[in-house]
């Protein structure tokens, strides 16, 4: 009769155990790997779940919305206790909600929205805003001129938000008639040959231009070839976002004048905290806003970017650690 106690309290030990050591278990389902700071994002998330305990399992989607819905299926029958997404279609994710929703998983959207669902949680910078701090740097250098804005992908909602932030800093000045907008272009994957045939195009027609605002810094690089060609680069200004290394060498090198910085380590972070925590079926801790992603208002943290020009690159994303100073200046 003891014994027989003894091995059933052994068993109710083990399983209590096990339950308390089982490790969260983290979805991060990614767009796609093509630009240098979707590595950065991976690397610095699973870092920190790692941290905090917990166990990603990550999956790309290669740019493609069915697979990224394929992937999302498989790890909710996996069984994970929370998926983080970086959308590749802000409308047709809210499949994904939906269906981990089922499944009683939160899902947590990660710097772009899931637009029209009950999504969970956002995690991002304030996009409108870096669209306001590129528009106001190159309007303050160049009051008057010709502007081409060449946007993101339709599919990406920061798109959208980038533009709004560009135009609440450009409307005035354009209905000054200082500025003029020559060329207003969303894209379809944020890649330099959309922005090259934009701007080559322009400029074989013999279109004039002062400066370019383009959302990301491989638009930016598209364009900057297309002035290469015309002999233009470092003559027309150039903004573009995610302190890639070629763009801030651009900017070394005087054919880009701007790029924003992301603090994707703090973003990656406040993703990771907030996925460990609602796994153990806490409250995340600092989502101090709501954003409307068209269906309700969605809890969230909106970080602040950065402006990288020539004189602050060691200031910024050198001190920051984001870049090596020896591979920007080599
Ligand atoms: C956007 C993001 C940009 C850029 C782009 C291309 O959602 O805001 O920083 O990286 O995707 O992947």
């Amino acid at each position: 009769m003891r014994q027989l106690f003894s091995y059933s309290m052994l068993i109710i030990a083990i399983v209590f155990m096990s339950g308390c050591n089982q490790r969260p278990q983290v979805g991060f389902l990614m767009d796609n790997l093509t630009l240098e700071r979707w590595e950065k994002d991976k690397t610095l998330f699973e870092e920190k779940v790692k941290d905090l305990g917990g166990i990603v399992t990550v999956r790309i989607a290669d740019s493609d919305p069915d697979k990224q819905l394929e992937q999302a299926r498989q790890l909710i029958e996996e069984g994970i206790d929370v998926l983080v997404v970086i959308p590749v279609d802000l409308e047709a994710a809210g499949q994904i909600v939906k269906e981990a929703h089922r499944s009683y998983i939160p899902v947590i959207s990660y710097d772009r929205l899931i637009r029209n669902c009950n999504l969970d949680y956002y995690v991002s910078t304030d996009n409108i805003h870096i669209g306001e701090l590129q528009a106001d740097y190159l309007s303050k250098v160049s009051p008057k001129g010709k502007y081409a804005l060449v946007g993101g992908s339709t599919a990406d909602h920061n798109a959208y938000l980038l533009h709004l932030g560009w135009m609440n800093v450009l409307q005035p000045l354009i209905d000054k008639g200082d500025i003029e907008i020559i060329l207003d272009q969303y894209t379809t994957y944020w890649m330099p040959d959309e922005s090259y045939s934009l701007i080559s195009d322009y400029l074989d027609k013999g279109g004039e231009l002062d400066a370019i605002i383009a959302g990301n810094d491989a638009l930016a690089s598209g364009a900057i070839t297309a002035l290469r060609e015309k002999n233009l680069a470092g003559k027309v200004l150039v903004a573009g976002q995610d302190a890639d290394i070629g763009a801030v060498r651009s900017i070394v090198a005087g054919d880009q004048t701007i790029t924003i910085y992301k603090p994707i380590e703090s973003m990656a972070a406040a993703a990771a905290n907030a996925a460990i925590k609602i796994s153990k079926g806490e409250a995340p801790s600092n989502m101090n806003l709501t954003v409307n992603n068209g269906k309700r208002l969605v809890p969230a943290i909106l970080l602040q970017a950065q402006v990288v020009n020539r004189q602050n690159i060691q200031m910024t994303v050198v001190s920051e650690g984001y870049l090596e100073e020896q591979a920007i200046f080599e």
